[in-house]
């Protein structure tokens, strides 16, 4: 399978190319009901996600925010990780809003993006450096990252392929003494670009993201954030 395009691409130090005869010659997994509220791992989520909504065992997943991989240990999914930051060491240093594939490249697409801009410091965690959390937003841009959800789902709706199946992670939060409804703004965007929103997952955290500047807030504190699951398709199953 032939799915690097540009000369950047072939550069890269990508994971050998996927035997695609090994997967398709590996049983359809067997049906089992998915719970909507997850309280475990994003990699176990993941793993049983990938056996729940794709129609086929997927031959080629991207993703479109790999970090250091925590999504993938132990896993012998065929991935290709992107990530814009090099000092994580992806497969691929690229930027998500404009990627270098073909048309119809991925049967999944998994995206994590960095969640709260212009986070006030959290010394009882290591959040920022880890997630990309110190990226900032403007006023002009509402404070919030929503600008870049257009952007990015036109880009996975293109390189996905017709069925294929885009996982989002995402948090919704209070910033600018505003609830910031992340989930609703990367839903309406998604299906403003023909995605069929299918599916949400709650996934239960430990505990919430907590600026020190805002020990007295009047919002429940966020316990939780969503797996969404869309499919390029006009309908879900
Ligand atoms: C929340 S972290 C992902 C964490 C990852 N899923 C994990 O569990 O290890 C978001 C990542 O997106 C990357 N990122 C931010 N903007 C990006 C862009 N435009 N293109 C590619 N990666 C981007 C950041 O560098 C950061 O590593």
């Amino acid at each position: 399978m032939n799915y690097l395009e540009s000369k950047q691409l072939e550069l890269m130090p990508l994971p050998a190319e996927p035997a695609v005869a090994e997967i398709l010659n590996q049983p359809e997994p067997e049906y089992q009901p998915l719970a909507s509220v997850w309280d475990g791992l994003d990699s176990e989520l993941l793993e049983k996600m990938l056996d729940f909504y794709p129609r086929t065992r997927p031959q080629l997943i991207l993703d479109a925010t790999v970090n250091t991989g925590r999504f993938w240990k132990g896993s012998s999914r065929p991935v290709v990780g992107m990530d814009i930051e090099a000092k994580h060491c992806p497969n691929l240093v690229a930027n998500n809003l404009r990627m270098s594939f073909r048309d119809n490249s991925f049967d999944v697409i998994v995206f994590d993006p960095p969640h709260i801009p212009n986070q006030g410091q959290d010394q009882s965690k290591d959040f920022n450096t880890r997630f990309g959390l110190v990226l900032k937003s403007s006023a002009q841009n509402g404070y919030n990252f929503s600008y870049l959800y257009p952007p990015f789902v036109q880009e996975a709706y293109r390189v996905l392929k017709p069925e294929g199946i885009l996982f989002c992670k995402i948090a919704d939060y209070v910033h600018g003494h505003r609830f910031q409804w992340a989930h609703v703004d990367f839903i309406r965007a998604a299906a403003e670009v023909g995605f069929c929103p299918c599916d949400c997952i709650v996934k239960i955290r430990k505990s919430p993201i907590v600026s020190p500047r805002w020990k007295t807030a009047h919002h429940a504190r966020r316990h939780h954030c969503y797996w969404l699951i869309f499919r390029k398709s006009d309908k879900c199953e």
